[in-house]
């Protein structure tokens, strides 16, 4: 029996829920997941049914999620219509507590899209910070961002890239070196495409693009235009996927690491390009501790199976990646200096992971 060892991960994206959506998700339940996955950090993203976008409502997530961790979490700060006004009061305040700023600027979960040019030029001219801004976009608006980072030297983090023609464009800005853009790539859309009919539990921002962009992703991620993958773990129940409209996301800690690990075995990308864009990089771009996530690991071991619901630790029990065969099960998790899973435990205590 072989077992392999890897630095433990590092998700940038996800959405973990709890305040009024804590029959989704919440901090304990997408913590668990992610650890389970091999995620020792997830960084939160602000869509909740209280969008996280002051002083008071950054209080309220953190007093919420403290006890329940049981990995690390980061925070970014959102900004909504309603909050622009607000934004170098607000910008001042939690700069300093949050990882970046993240900018809906094309219609998703919570609806907080930010569309009007002016509120955009503010927000970016505001936004005085070395950390990422990181936007959701959609089509014409990724072009908006591009232009807005570069007329004012931020860094962009361009979160789920999905498609060839957005990456042609990021590389046009990327070429000009005036400002650091990041690129995201999710796991949804490297490993499923709009061929396979999963759907609703396939439907997600942005939707499954062609094979054709499918591929083009993994020639990025070959190149060098990808940064990271970030697993926009967006958890929605059972229920309300069935229902006449269905909410978008699905869920991704549990099964990004073992889909790369298949993917090596079939030679589409290294164990060092692996490790690079889930662990080294969102390292260096979110600033993180890397001498505590470089001592933690993922252990596992080589054996097929077929991804199962049953064993999820996540909060909503299904996968859009469910019989699909992989080739490594987690078996270990160390982090902090504890073994925090073995063999399908959780055996970290809600609350020992750190607000970072
Ligand atoms: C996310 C969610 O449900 O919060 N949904 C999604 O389809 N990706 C929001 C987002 O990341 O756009
Ligand atoms: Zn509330
Ligand atoms: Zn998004
Ligand atoms: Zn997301």
């Amino acid at each position: 029996m072989s077992l392999i060892k890897l630095p433990i991960l590092i998700d940038p994206h996800t959405h973990c829920r709890d305040f009024e959506q804590n029959n989704k998700e919440t901090f304990e339940t997408a913590t668990r997941a992610a650890l389970a996955g091999g995620y020792g950090y997830v960084a939160d993203m602000p869509n909740h049914s209280h969008p996280i976008v002051d002083k008071r409502t950054l209080g309220e997530l953190k007093d919420l999620a403290e006890k329940q961790i049981v990995t690390d979490l980061g925070i970014y700060l959102g900004v909504t219509p309603q909050s622009v006004s607000e934004a170098e009061k607000n910008f001042r305040e939690c700069e300093g507590e949050v990882r970046g700023l993240k900018i809906y600027m094309g219609e998703t979960t919570g609806g907080y899209i930010v569309d009007s040019d002016d509120d955009l030029d503010k927000i970016f001219r505001t936004w005085e910070s070395n950390k990422p801004i990181l936007v959701h976009t959609e089509d014409k608006s990724l072009v908006k961002a591009l232009e807005l980072a570069e007329k004012y030297k931020r860094n962009l983090y361009v979160c789920h890239v999905s498609r060839k023609d957005e990456l042609e464009l990021i590389d046009k800005f990327r070429q000009k070196r005036k400002n650091n853009i990041w690129v995201e790539v999710t796991p949804h859309h490297l490993f499923l495409s709009d061929k396979m009919s999963i759907s609703p539990f396939g439907q997600m921002k942005p939707p499954l693009s062609s094979d054709e962009d499918k591929e083009a992703l993994w020639m990025a991620v070959i190149k060098g235009e990808i940064d990271t993958i970030g697993t926009d773990h967006a958890p929605h129940t059972r229920e309300e996927k069935m229902g006449i409209k269905p909410p978008s996301g699905v869920p991704g800690l549990e099964t990004t690491l073992v889909l790369l690990l298949r993917a090596e075995k079939e030679g589409k990308i290294s164990r060092e390009k692996i490790i690079e864009l889930t662990h080294n990089n969102p390292i260096k771009i979110f600033n993180l501790n890397k001498e505590k996530y470089d001592r933690a690991e993922v252990v596992l071991v080589e054996e097929e199976f077929l991804i199962e619901e049953n064993n999820l630790k996540t909060k909503c029990g299904w996968t859009p990646f469910k019989e699909m065969r992989v080739s490594h099960k987690i078996v270990e998790v160390n982090f902090d200096g504890k073994i925090g899973y073995k063999d399908g435990e959780i055996l970290a205590v809600s609350g020992s992971g750190k607000i970072v």
